[in-house]
């Protein structure tokens, strides 16, 4: 039975948000523990699908796990299995992760080709040619990526910046014969702890932070990973602090990482919003006048392309024509009809969006097409009249931990419903 969010004109908010680890760097941390010899402990696990879809994953393929209040143990000496099956895969696409890991420690592995999704074909062809360039057969059959090989270190060259592709070849190089190096590497935060996670645990690795990583492999040693704390999520942080924009209300988020968030923080600036920072506590203040924005999506430290509907949302309300320019992916324009149908006035030309603002919204019935769009909606649910329904609502719990509790905590009201039966 489908469910809905049903949620009410919210317009004032207040309070503070305390923010969940994040969810894009639990994903390769949970991931990398195939290459432990010992039980690894992760803390600050944000309990979202997508954590508990690659934790069935490992469990799939034979890993121990227990997962209860944010803290995560899980033990991979046990896993006895090579394959992740498409059931599983299909559910979630960051489960390529298991792909560099697997195939570093048993030398083979096929791992399901994920799909593309909502947003773009997300292919993982920058994968795959370097696994082949570290020594590794691979095969597409059957919609399986079937590769076997023992793994060496040599040169990558990234032709585009990926962030799983970065991770996933860090991982398979950790256990790799000689030095590895990743030119045109990604350098978001998530790819950073988890090249700090691996050096804290016996892997030489350089550059970490940089467009260029370099690591040394243990040539099939496994390692003893180190028990690690996940970093704050910047996005949920970046989404919250957009609830507070949109509805020009206060709102504080707390246990945040303002360094993750630079680029995101002076769009909020430029917009007009005061924001305040003490220590990992964020506060946003209200503006006089919400300016129009310029943004232009691209990898980090530049504008994320993941807190780009949500600043499409905020720009409904803001004087006079935004544009937003998506230049990672093809496809990530979804929310702007959706956006449209409460009421925003908002145009395509090719990956340029321009908002028209102010525009009044009105609650409609609306479709969450990907999980960062779907925050988008609520978003713009907050300030809509009358009430705006989110249908397929299963993709915002795939990376939002207890987003209806936080929410009703600073004064939203919305909530859960089944689909009635047409
Ligand atoms: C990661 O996805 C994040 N997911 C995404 O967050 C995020 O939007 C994206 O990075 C960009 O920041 C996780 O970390 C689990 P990419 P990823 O490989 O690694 C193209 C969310 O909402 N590309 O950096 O899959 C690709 O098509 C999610 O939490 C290739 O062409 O993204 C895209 O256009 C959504 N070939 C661009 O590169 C490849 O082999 C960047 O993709 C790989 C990527």
């Amino acid at each position: 039975m489908y469910k809905y969010l049903k949620i009410y004109h919210s317009p004032d908010l207040k309070g503070s948000v305390k923010i969940s680890g994040a969810k894009n760097a639990a994903l390769p941390l949970i991931a990398s523990t195939i290459l432990s010899k010992k039980e690894v402990t992760l803390s600050n696990v944000p309990n979202v699908a997508d954590v508990n879809t690659l934790l069935k994953l490992l469990k799939n393929l034979g890993a121990n796990y227990q997962f209860t209040n944010n803290q995560l143990t899980i033990e991979t000496s046990t896993i006895n299995k090579t394959t992740a099956i498409y059931e599983i895969v299909k559910t979630m696409r960051a489960s390529i992760l298991v792909l560099g890991p697997l195939l570093s420690r048993f030398n083979k592995c096929e791992v399901s080709l994920p799909g593309g999704c909502a947003i773009g074909a997300r292919p993982v062809d920058l994968h795959l040619k370097a696994l082949s360039l570290m020594g590794a057969e691979i095969k597409i059959e059957g919609g399986y990526i079937k590769a076997k090989g023992k793994l060496k270190g040599t040169d990558i060259v990234f032709d585009k910046i990926t962030v799983t592709g970065t991770e996933n070849i860090v991982m398979a190089a950790a256990l790799a014969k000689g030095k590895t190096r990743i030119i045109n590497a990604a350098k978001e935060p998530e790819v950073v702890q988890l090249c700090e996670s691996l050096k804290e645990s016996g892997i030489d690795i350089q550059g970490i932070g940089t467009n260029e990583i370099t690591i040394y492999g243990t040539d099939g040693e496994l390692i003893e990973l180190k028990n690690t704390e996940i970093i704050p999520d910047r996005i949920e942080a970046g989404t919250y602090l957009a609830a507070g924009a949109i509805t020009n209300s206060k709102l504080t988020v707390t246990n945040a990482e303002p360094n993750h968030l630079e680029s995101v923080l002076l769009k909020f600036k430029q917009m007009g919003f005061k924001i305040e920072i003490k220590d990992k506590n964020i506060t946003i203040h209200p503006a006089n006048k919400i300016n129009s924005i310029d943004i232009l999506t691209s990898e980090y430290p530049g504008f994320p392309t993941d807190l780009q509907a949500q600043f499409m949302a905020i720009a409904t309300q803001a004087n006079g024509v935004s544009v937003i320019e998506e230049r990672l992916f093809e496809n990530r324009f979804m929310h702007v009809a959706e956006l449209n149908r409460l009421g925003a006035n908002i145009t395509i030309q090719g990956k340029i969006a321009y908002i028209k603002g102010p525009t009044p919204l009105y609650g409609a019935d609306v479709m969450a097409t990907d999980l960062r769009a779907s925050s988008a909606l609520v978003l713009a649910g907050l300030i809509a009249k009358n009430q705006t329904n989110v249908h397929r609502i299963y993709h915002l719990f795939r990376g939002y931990e207890n987003l209806i509790e936080k929410f009703t905590n600073i004064g939203a009201k919305m909530e859960l419903l089944y689909e009635p039966n047409p």
